[in-house]
Formats: structure tokens, C-alpha cells, sequence
């Protein structure tokens, strides 16, 4: 998925800095955006909720993929993400994991406030990875 136009990588963009104002991040103060763009042109975004609770807390780009589950949105095919740092914010373990069990070739773009970019895929991100092929192997 390396043809993603200038005009949709802007939309997720925005989209993405839009959805990180709405972060609950009363804790850390560190607010994430992520649009997820899916086979069915859709944009679908989400922000990080954390809770009192800490462990509790649900990144960005989980929150994105499960309303594109609920929504039916399609197949996610891209997923930009935004962070308050300068560099690009790369997903966390939790969120490759998750992002992988939904499309191992889906372009991750992380974009920095400064607008630098790291550009790679889902299953770049977490090489040599456990996903559901792993269930349907031949156990003892
Ligand atoms: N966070 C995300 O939303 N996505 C990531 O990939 C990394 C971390 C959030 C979780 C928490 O609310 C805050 O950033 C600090 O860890």
C-alpha cells in the first residue's frame, strides 16, 4: 500500500491532529491521534482514554481499530499516528500486536510535530510475530 495520494495522507493527517485534541490523557498529558484509513475509503480515528486505573489505559490506535470493527468500516489499509514529540511517534508493543491481527501489510505512518515522518508497515514493526496461522498449526 505505497500509493496512498498527498491529498489522503493529508486528510489522515488532520484527521489524526484532530481526534489527539479529544486525547483523556489527564495523567500522562501525552495525547495521541491515529486514523485509520480502510479498503472501504473510510477514515476512522481514535485517541488515547486512559484511566485512574493506569493499566486500564486503551492507545490511540487500539481505540481506532475497535470502531473500525464496530463501525464495519473495512479492512484497515493504512494507519497514520500522531504524538506531542518532535520525533514520530512509533505504536507500542500492545498496538503492533493489534494492528497486525487486522492487516500485517497495512502502512503505519508515524508523523512528528515537525512533520518527519517514519513510513513502514504493520509487519515491519513486529517481525517474527504470533498471529492466528499460529493456532492452526499441528500441536502435540
Ligand atoms: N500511547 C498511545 O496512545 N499509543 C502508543 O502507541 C503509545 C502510547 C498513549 C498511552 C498513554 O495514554 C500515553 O500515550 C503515554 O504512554
Amino acid at each position: 500500500m505505497d500509493d496512498l495520494s498527498p491529498e489522503i495522507l493529508e486528510k489522515l493527517l488532520k484527521a489524526a491532529r484532530e481526534v489527539q485534541q479529544r486525547a483523556h490523557a489527564p495523567y500522562s498529558k501525552f495525547l495521541v491521534g491515529a486514523a485509520l484509513l480502510t479498503d472501504k475509503g473510510r477514515i476512522i480515528t481514535g485517541c488515547n482514554v486512559e484511566n485512574a486505573s493506569y493499566g486500564l489505559t486503551v492507545c490511540a490506535e487500539r481505540v481506532a481499530l475497535g470502531r473500525a470493527v464496530a463501525e464495519d468500516a473495512g479492512k484497515p489499509v493504512a494507519c497514520l499516528v500522531v504524538g506531542p514529540t518532535a520525533e514520530p511517534l512509533t505504536p507500542c508493543g500492545a498496538c503492533r500486536q493489534s494492528l497486525l491481527e487486522f492487516n500485517p501489510s497495512m502502512r503505519v505512518i508515524c508523523v512528528g510535530r515537525d512533520g518527519r515522518r517514519i513510513d513502514t508497515t504493520a509487519g515491519e514493526l513486529l517481525p517474527h510475530s504470533f498471529g492466528a496461522d499460529e493456532l492452526e498449526k499441528p500441536r502435540e
